[in-house]
């Protein structure tokens, strides 16, 4: 929705009817784009312009279906048509050819998937409720989602895991020993980049199993596998080992309530040395107003629908769950273009 409107203007509406039509229309679009990607579309253009019925034969789809979709992909600028032919839109191949390096329609598994669809629809409920009403869902054990999450990271997963890694590097330089903990690991790429960086690391990961048999596979992609220890099961509850020289938990502190990230918190604080570090790597909110900041709003409603007592905690939050753990004040790194932000501390 656009924003700019002068509020002061009493002879607009600051919200308009077309504002809102254009919220309730948004699932169609993101339906029709799942659909393409689900069925190849944009492979079956690859190779140049078609018309509907041959795109349909090619890829063995109904000859009805494939030209509402043709259609609807072209309206929201995926495709461009010109004398009955199909052809992809400028940019499209690029980052929905399965081939192609920037391919990037796999995210979809991620942005949004069917379970995240489903927790979605049932808002309003989860809203009465307070929390989730699913019986599946971003809590359970081995909980398949996340099997897709850690087969998938997305380009900024590298990234925020580089920039943590570099910011660690005068202090893990230094050290003759490098212990790391990664817990709720998921990919593993956060615990995988610091080994890939520092051949004193070794990385102990916490998962449940169906998600560390995916990790594994990332860590001998990147050449560190023999650097890497398993520990399956709940973290909550887990034997963590240590102590260790760093101990992380990225991404995973906004699926439960303050309470509860205190005491994950509080448990990474005991298995780290007095000389060592904790990081987090979290979705944050601030002071901004909601609609200036809105992807940790919008992802509360996710953790909402999703979890029983998540929701994207506050920077004030972040700061009451370190100390009450035992920890410094975290210094606080934000990447421009991430929603995330990495906190650093140490053991107070
Ligand atoms: C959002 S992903 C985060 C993965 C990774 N740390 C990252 O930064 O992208 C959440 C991960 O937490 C794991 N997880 C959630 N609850 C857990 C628990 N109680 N014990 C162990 N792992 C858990 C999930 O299996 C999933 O891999």
């Amino acid at each position: 929705m656009k924003r700019e409107k002068d509020v002061t203007d009493i002879s607009t509406p600051a919200v308009t009817r077309e504002d809102l039509f254009e919220m309730m229309l948004s699932p169609r679009r993101t339906a029709v784009l799942r659909a393409g990607i689900e069925l190849r579309v944009f492979d079956g253009l690859a190779g140049g312009p078609l018309e509907a019925e041959d795109l349909a034969e090619r890829l063995g789809i109904h000859p009805r279906g494939m030209r509402v979709l043709l259609a609807a992909l072209a309206a929201i600028g995926l495709l461009d048509v010109e004398s009955g032919r199909y052809r992809l839109a400028p940019g499209a191949g690029e980052v929905l050819v399965t081939s192609n390096p920037g391919y990037f329609g796999s995210a979809m598994r991620l942005a949004s998937s069917d379970y995240e669809w489903q927790a979605l629809g049932r808002l309003a409920d989860a809203v009465r409720h307070g929390g989730t009403v699913l019986e599946q869902h971003a809590e359970t054990p081995e909980y398949p989602y996340w099997e897709d999450f850690a087969a998938l990271p997305t380009g900024n997963t590298s990234r925020v895991a580089g920039t943590l890694a570099d910011l660690l590097r005068e202090w893990a330089a230094e050290r003759p020993s490098l212990n790391v903990l990664d817990t709720a690991c998921g990919h593993g790429y956060y615990g995988y980049t610091l080994a890939a960086r520092y051949p004193q690391a070794r990385v102990w990961d916490v998962d449940w199993p169906n998600v560390l048999d995916i990790s594994v596979r990332h860590a001998e992609r990147m050449g560190v596998r023999d650097r890497v220890e398993l520990i399956p099961g709940d973290m909550f509850s887990a034997e963590l080992g240590g102590p260790y020289d760093l101990t992380m938990i990225t991404n995973v502190l906004h699926h439960f309530s303050e309470e509860r990230a205190t005491e994950m918190l509080t448990k990474l604080a005991r298995v780290t040395k007095a000389d060592g570090k904790v990081a987090v790597v979290a979705i944050t909110t601030d002071d901004q107003p909601p609609a200036q900041d809105p992807i940790p709003h919008l992802f509360s409603v996710l953790m909402l629908a999703w979890t029983h007592e998540g929701e994207s905690h506050s920077m004030e939050a972040y700061r009451r769950m370190f100390a009450a753990a035992g920890l410094t004040a975290p210094q606080v790194h934000s990447l421009p273009g991430v929603p995330l932000r990495i906190l650093l501390a140490d053991r107070a």
